[in-house]
């Protein structure tokens, strides 16, 4: 039996590649269902300058929201009358169930029974069918925090009238935090910033960077740092934020070749 290698994916290749693609009906799109364009808001801890990216004036609250209208954006014509599975403990699940109450189409949440908040389990009883998981058990298909909640959701997703929205390794969960990217970029003034965020599924963390080096110019670097003891210990729930250093190198600083590609 012959098994095909696929070719390993250039992720920001793919997301530039596809954001100069779709990038500008995107926007218009993100900003006209109510997607913001959120202020940098300038504050001063110890001497140090730090810009706020107020995501938090997305609707529902969160990052997730340009997630998933990033996900829906590229998927719709699969979405279409479909009835969406996906696992999720918070923000990606308000986004989507926001969403898919403008777009029409079903949402089912799946969550994992002992963890699942109360307030989150009351707001997607509402938004859609919430199918609580039990956590026992081995996970075949993932070794990830949450994994019976994702298997469970994958396998619902493959049945016919349903679609599995994968918040955890679908690579297009970068493209709507692309446009974040871009936004800093066209707002900060400097040639060279420090950018910090937490990090879960990594899908923002491309996103932005992404976008910043797509607007910053391609001689511009990002770097990441991440708590090596929480990688060794998530159990233990340490911190997840990890830094991102993002270095304008293009002619020793000079020059600004920033393009946002509005
Ligand atoms: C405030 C905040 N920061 C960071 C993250 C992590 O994002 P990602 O899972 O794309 O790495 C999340 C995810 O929900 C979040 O809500």
């Amino acid at each position: 039996m012959k098994i095909e290698v696929k070719k390993w994916v250039d992720i920001f290749a793919w997301l530039e590649e596809t954001w100069k693609r779709y990038g500008e009906e995107f926007q218009d799109w993100f900003y006209s269902i109510r997607g913001k364009w959120t202020p940098l808001e300038k504050i001063e801890i110890d001497g140090i300058q730090i810009y706020l990216k107020r995501e938090d004036l997305q609707p529902v609250g969160g990052l997730k929201y340009r997630t998933v209208a990033g996900l829906i954006h590229l998927r719709r014509d699969e979405l279409e009358g479909k009835t969406v599975t996906t696992a999720t403990s918070g923000n990606f699940g308000k986004a989507l169930g926001y969403l898919a109450r403008k777009f029409g189409f079903d949402v089912e949440f799946y969550v994992l029974k002992k963890r699942v908040d109360p307030i989150i389990r009351k707001v997607f009883s509402r938004m859609g069918e919430l199918v609580e998981v039990p956590e026992t058990g081995y996970c075949p298909l993932t070794g990830r925090d949450g994994g019976r909640a994702i298997t469970n959701a994958m396998i619902q997703g493959e049945q016919p009238g349903y679609v599995y929205l994968d918040q955890h390794n679908d690579p297009r969960n970068a493209f709507g935090p692309f446009l974040t990217g871009v936004e800093i970029a066209e707002d900060i003034e400097e040639d060279e910033i420090t950018f910090v965020m937490g990090v879960g599924t990594t899908g923002t963390i491309r996103g932005v960077t992404a976008g910043l080096r797509y607007s910053f110019g391609k001689e511009s670097r990002c770097r990441g740092r991440a708590s090596r003891k929480f990688q060794a210990d998530r159990s233990q729930k340490q911190s997840r934020t990890g830094k991102f250093k993002t270095v304008q190198r293009g002619g020793e600083h000079s020059g600004n070749s920033r393009s946002t590609g509005r």
